[in-house]
């Protein structure tokens, strides 16, 4: 077993304390990242087997050409996802399951109502039983609402490091009967081993919530609504293209550094046509800002951190460089935030 690795709680306070003023919650760290895919790769040309649909139409609206889709009787679910993407978040950050003190899953398709998959996965990753572990639902925002949740909670505990999840099992939510939904989503998760940075500009963290239930929701026990996602995709394609752009901008301002002080752009990725008018209306360069949902589909909270463990794996987000991140999504939601890569070893 590894030495524990707690800093004493008065130093994280200081930290807490130096970034208030500034920038709100302390900066993070992101010391490792890992992803999973599900094995069932479903191709447009597959989806149009199953719905009136065809490659070029889902293609040319959104920029998805293909999803994967857990095969629920090989044993895959949103819980083997998670921890599947946590275990290599933790072998790429050197850090050991039991030295996290926070585990925080973003998620809003949880193998059960209670429990929340992070409580699942202190048993199936063996982390400590003191391990704060919580799943939050922001939808597509989830994971930087998690991000900044544990810059929060990181800044107030005894312990260094937090496993930050998104995961997200949406096959089992599509309404088939509806495509110009199911063509959308995909199964998949990401995760991030992070600590607090001391020294860096700080979290940057903007967010919000528009309270509305029908423009993006899903129904479910006790509720009248079928358990499916339903969407009025005109209506969230607008929201989009107001938030993500506004809360990109936010973040940069509150970091006090322009657009090319920043490596990488990591978007949630719902639909390539919502991420190309927030770079037009942000000027930013589109090569910072390159996208997977070619292969993913929208995995809701696990886009972003899926996004940024492909980037790291392909060699271009490295060691050093400063990421903003955002979503949007049901709820309405919206977050961003800048975080700083540690030692990836690329
Ligand atoms: N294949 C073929 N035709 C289709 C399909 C399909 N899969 N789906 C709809 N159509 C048809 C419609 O029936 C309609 O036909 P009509 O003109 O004869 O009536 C036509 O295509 C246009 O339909 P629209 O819904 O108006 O298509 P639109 O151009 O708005 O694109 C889309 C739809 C891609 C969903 C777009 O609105 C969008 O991307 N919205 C944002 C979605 C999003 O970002 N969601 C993120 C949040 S998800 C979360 O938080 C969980």
């Amino acid at each position: 077993m590894m030495a524990s690795r707690h800093v004493p709680g008065r130093a994280a306070l200081a930290v807490a304390e130096r970034s208030r003023g500034a920038v709100g919650a302390p900066g993070l760290t992101v010391l490792g990242c890992g992803s999973a895919l599900p094995g069932r790769r479903i191709t447009n040309d597959d989806m149009a087997q199953m719905v009136e649909t065809s490659d070029e139409w889902i293609s040319t609206r959104t920029g998805i050409r293909a999803r994967y889709w857990c095969d629920r009787a090989a044993g895959e679910n949103q819980r083997s996802l998670a921890a599947e993407a946590a275990r290599r978040a933790l072998a790429a950050s050197g850090v050991a399951a039991d030295e996290i003190g926070i585990c925080l899953v973003a998620t809003f398709t949880p193998e059960h109502a209670t429990p929340s998959t992070a409580c699942l996965l202190q048993r199936d990753l063996g982390l400590p039983e003191d391990a704060l572990c919580l799943d939050v639902n922001a939808a597509c925002a989830g994971f930087v609402y998690a991000l900044y949740t544990a810059s929060c909670l990181l800044s107030v505990d005894s312990h260094r490091f937090a496993l930050v999840v998104g995961a997200e099992e949406l096959s089992r939510v599509m309404d088939m009967g509806d495509r110009s939904t199911c063509v959308l989503f995909g199964d998949g998760a990401g995760a991030a081993v992070v600590e607090l940075d001391p020294v860096g500009p700080g979290l940057s963290a903007v967010w919000g919530s528009r309270g509305n239930d029908d423009a993006l929701v899903a129904g479910g026990p006790g509720t009248e609504r079928p358990p499916y996602l339903a969407m009025d995709g005109r209506a969230v394609f607008r929201f989009a293209t107001e938030v993500l752009p506004a809360c990109t901008k936010e973040v940069l301002a509150r970091a006090g550094i322009g657009p090319d002080e920043v490596d990488r752009y990591v978007f949630h990725q719902a639909n390539k046509r919502i991420v190309d008018v927030a770079v037009r209306k942000l000027h930013l360069d589109p090569a910072r800002c390159a996208g997977n949902i070619d292969h993913t589909g929208n995995t809701s909270a696990a886009s972003v951190p899926l996004l940024l463990d492909e980037l790291v794996r392909a060699g271009e987000v490295r060691s050093g460089d400063r990421v903003v991140l955002a979503g949007f999504g049901a709820g309405l939601t919206w977050a961003g935030c800048l975080v700083t890569m540690g030692p990836l070893g690329n």
